[in-house]
């Protein structure tokens, strides 16, 4: 089966449950990775494959100006129930539906295990970031290795700014658009 396919059906079957078996385990890596920036309340944010808005969630300061986009309508369903006020987007991280150097910091929390092409994505996240904008990427260490991530973010022109291992599951990755 197609991997957006599969990965959207598996998502949607499991909405329901995915704050209770996720949740803590996400916070953990926004608690280790975010302090790292600077935010400022009227910076837009893009949250790249953002499920059920745990990171708006988390970022409650910030909540107003980040764009949650995720391909699984259900996780984005669960996402609104808690946030009525929030920006929650049905969008392939592959084709953002955003304007040219729209927004200041474009996260992928956990989501490259998912997608056919994390390069595509990440020229994506590239193209909608203003000049000096900010990435956050995190990937499982499992399946990624830190050369890989980085060769990538390379090749998208990203100048990486940090890179480690977070306590738990993932490499996190800080880089800025030139
Ligand atoms: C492990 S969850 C991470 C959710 C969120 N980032 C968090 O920190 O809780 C991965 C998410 O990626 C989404 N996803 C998978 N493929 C996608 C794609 N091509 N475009 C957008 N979202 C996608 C899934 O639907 C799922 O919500």
């Amino acid at each position: 089966m197609n991997k957006k396919i599969e990965a959207t059906k598996r998502y949607n079957e499991t909405a329901k449950l995915y704050d209770k078996r996720y949740g803590d385990i996400q916070i953990r890596k926004y608690q280790e990775v975010i302090p790292e920036i600077t935010i400022s309340d009227t910076d837009l944010i893009i949250d790249v494959g953002g499920g059920t808005g745990l990171l708006s969630d988390y970022l409650q300061n910030n909540s107003k100006n980040i764009f949650i986009c995720d391909l699984s309508f259900e996780m984005l369903k669960e996402g609104k129930r808690k946030n009525k006020e929030g920006h929650f987007i049905c969008a392939d991280s592959e084709a953002l539906p955003f304007r040219n150097d729209c927004c200041e910091l474009v996260c992928y929390f956990s989501v490259f295990q998912n997608l056919e092409s994390p390069d595509l994505s990440l020229s994506e996240g590239y193209r909608s970031l203003k000049p000096k904008g900010r990435i956050i990427v995190t990937v499982l260490s499992k399946l990624f290795t830190q050369e890989i991530l980085e060769e990538m973010l390379n090749k998208n022109e990203f100048v990486i700014e940090k890179s480690c291992k977070l306590a738990v599951e993932d490499f996190a990755f800080i880089g800025k658009k030139k």
